[in-house]
């Protein structure tokens, strides 16, 4: 006859601390047995909630077209980095990283100019004179689900003339 009888065989009358042997086993079963059911729930969870339903970091709201649009002119958002022109109820945005070692270039009469080592760049962000190798690229930006206009920063339209966003009536 076995001296205990509950299943951790642990003797609730008895002063001894010391855990035997196969109470110890028993109770990392249990833990372990908790650990994969912690996994499987996780798993049952990301399953119902994909990623796909999340908006990428990349894209940014810029608000609603009616707010937006108002502000004619050229606008820069410092959180990302970007230049927002509007004019004459279309809009494009482009990137403020200049292409050399990714300074914020500054808006300036004649295009845009680099403050770290000189670049400079056109109206439109071509590449005049510096060490900058590359244009300013403009960034797809579009109607999302939600009626604002979005900006997708990994999108990206080298042809100034066709980076305009037009408002669809
Ligand atoms: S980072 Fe702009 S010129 Fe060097």
């Amino acid at each position: 006859m076995p001296r205990y009888r509950n299943s951790l065989n642990i003797d609730s009358k008895s002063n001894d601390n010391q855990v035997s042997r196969r109470s110890f086993l028993a109770l990392l079963g249990v833990a372990a047995g908790l650990g994969v059911a912690q996994l499987a729930g996780g798993a049952l969870l990301g399953f119902l909630y994909p990623n796909a339903l999340k908006t990428p970091p990349s894209v940014f709201s810029l608000g609603r077209p009616e707010e937006v649009l108002a502000k004619e002119g050229k606008l820069f958002i410092q959180k990302y980095k970007v230049f927002v022109e509007v004019k004459s109820g279309k809009l494009r945005c482009q990137t403020a990283v200049c292409t050399h070692l990714g300074c914020t270039v500054n808006a300036v009469e004649t295009g845009y100019a680099c403050p770290c080592h000189g670049s400079t760049y056109d109206l439109v962000g071509d590449n005049v004179s510096g060490p900058a190798p590359r244009p300013l690229v403009f960034f797809q930006a579009y109607k999302g689900a939600s009626g604002e206009i979005l900006v997708d920063k990994s999108r990206q339209i080298h042809e100034a003339s066709e980076a305009w966003y037009v408002p669809v009536a």
